[in-house]
């Protein structure tokens, strides 16, 4: 029988046998994944975890607080936080092809997890148990999707399995990778995970990287953190969390349009809304959000971001489409 009783029973037991006292890292993204899985990691060996969150400058608007105070307070786990913002952005720096990004955004992840499990024993003096696994918040579909099940084609490299460098000093722990999206969110709430974090919509690893069409720099990541906050908040606003899976917002750097303003033209970036109804991110529909909250979202991003002056909606399935449009 399927319970998430059952299921977290099973996954401690083995998480146990599987480390014995080894330390092990685990890497948050603060989204539903990683926080599940570190939940689980944390109730299985408590102290012998160390949760570390990136900040790779990726995330999205309040993403980084959200993990440094809400989950913290919630689980109690051991929490290290890295700045890598600047460096993340040289690596991207001009980069436009979309597997190229994900190759650079997952291989610097692993990278600044290595010197970080150096860090961490080396302050802790603890020689004799080294930090040997790295937990990661992989899924099935995650697993399917980057190839590693059977038969499946590569449509994308996910930069939590595919991309990782074959010199990888850690092994991999990925509790959940047997798993769907609402079996993670029952097993987190069985472990006591903050609904707000279960409930959480998806959001991609490579994060606002893989949503601007064109390079990556500070400015635009700028651009498409304000107008993806509206979105979010209107949304909410609208009462539709639930029954959108996700909304990516997706900024096209590279292309401009002319536009009017007051009593002057402008020639701006379009964003695109991408509002998605799925079960499990395999396949997935376009959302019917209500025409008065697209409304709303439109007029509030072309008024409040400068920098854009048109906002289109993306009304494609998957297939054909994928969710992200890289
Ligand atoms: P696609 O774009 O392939 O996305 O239809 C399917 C789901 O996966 C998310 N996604 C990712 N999640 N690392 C992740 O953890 C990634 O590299 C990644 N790429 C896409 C996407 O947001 C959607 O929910």
């Amino acid at each position: 029988d399927w319970t998430p009783g059952h299921v977290v029973d099973d996954l401690v037991e083995s998480i146990r046998e599987q480390v014995g006292e080894d330390r092990v890292l685990c890497a948050l993204s603060g989204g539903v994944d990683s926080s599940v899985a570190a939940a689980l990691v944390q109730k299985a060996i408590g102290e012998q975890l160390t949760c570390v969150f990136v900040d790779h400058g990726l995330l999205r608007e309040g993403e980084a607080e959200q993990v440094e105070t809400d989950f913290v307070e919630a689980t109690g786990v051991d929490l290290v936080v890295i700045d890598a913002r600047e460096r993340f952005l040289e690596a991207l720096a001009g980069v436009t092809d979309p597997e190229t990004k994900r190759k650079i955004i997952g291989e610097q992840f692993i990278r600044v997890f290595e010197q970080a499990a150096r860090d961490i024993v080396h302050d802790r003096g603890d020689e004799q148990h080294p930090v040997k696994w790295l937990v990661q918040g992989t899924l099935y579909p995650d697993v399917v999707e980057s190839g590693g099940g059977e038969g499946a084609a590569n449509i994308k490299s996910h930069h939590n399995v595919g991309g990782l460098p074959d010199d990888l000093q850690f092994s991999l722990i990925e509790p959940l990778r047997t798993l769907f999206k609402d079996e993670v969110r029952q097993v987190g709430l069985e472990l006591g995970v903050p609904e707000v974090i279960v409930w959480r919509q998806p959001f991609p690893g490579p994060g606002l990287g893989i949503r601007i069409i064109g390079a990556v720099d500070a400015d635009r990541l700028a651009i498409l953190r304000r107008a993806d906050a509206i979105a979010r908040e209107e949304l909410t606003r609208a009462g539709l969390d639930r029954d959108i899976w996700q909304c990516p917002v997706v900024l096209l750097a590279d292309v401009r349009s002319v536009g009017v303003q007051g009593d002057g033209r402008t020639y701006g970036h379009p964003v695109v809304l991408r509002p998605v109804a799925s079960e499990d991110a395999m396949t997935a529909d376009w959302a019917r959000v209500p025409y008065d909250v697209l409304a709303t979202i439109s007029t509030r991003i072309t008024n409040e971001v400068e920098e854009v002056n048109r906002v289109v909606l993306d009304v494609t399935s998957k297939p054909p489409g994928t969710i992200e449009w890289e």
